[in-house]
């Protein structure tokens, strides 16, 4: 419906360069500075686009594959913007058991994209997660950090709806 717009890479965001500079400055010289550095941008820029991966590496003069190799390792990383929401769906082994499958094709039905993906008005993305600690209330899903459990594929239209009404009222 509405037509993906390719922001600008924060690397060559006049805003987000300073702070981008400002993160790996900070952390340079620290023991495990890559993670620190990523971590980082992750939360402050919100992602980590492959222009900011090769400034990383070669601000921190490590090869490049050595940064993929860590991004692509943490879940809690991401190469693409995240939607304005985030709802995951635990596949740890309770949350498996009782259904969590259903409930992803449910959310792709609903939602129209994959794990992994956001809508293409930037306000929701699917991701899967691991257990959260909530096994006892499996399935759970997770909606924009706060724990949702025994989740059933009919409950998730609604949960989706709140999610856009909560952003309809802001
Ligand atoms: S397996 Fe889903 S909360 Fe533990």
């Amino acid at each position: 419906m509405m037509s993906t717009t390719q922001p600008i890479d924060p690397l060559y965001n006049p805003k987000l360069r300073p702070i981008i500079d400002e993160i790996i400055e900070e952390s340079i010289d620290l023991d495990g500075g890559l993670m620190v550095v990523l971590n980082n941008l992750q939360s402050r820029i919100g992602y980590l686009s492959a222009p900011m991966q090769e400034y990383v590496a070669e601000s921190l003069s490590i090869p490049v594959s050595k940064v993929h190799g860590v991004v692509s390792f943490y879940s809690f990383f991401t190469t693409i913007p995240r939607g304005k929401h985030v709802i995951k769906f635990c596949i740890g082994t309770a949350c498996y058991v009782g259904g969590i499958n259903q409930l992803i094709d449910k959310a792709r039905q609903v939602i129209g994209v994959e794990p992994g993906q956001t809508t293409s008005d930037g306000m929701i993305t699917l991701e899967i997660c691991r257990c959260v600690g909530a096994c006892s209330q499996a399935p759970v899903v997770v909606v924009d950090e706060v724990n949702i459990g025994r989740v059933k594929p009919s409950r998730l239209e609604k949960i989706v709806q709140n999610v856009l009404k909560e952003e309809a009222a802001a």
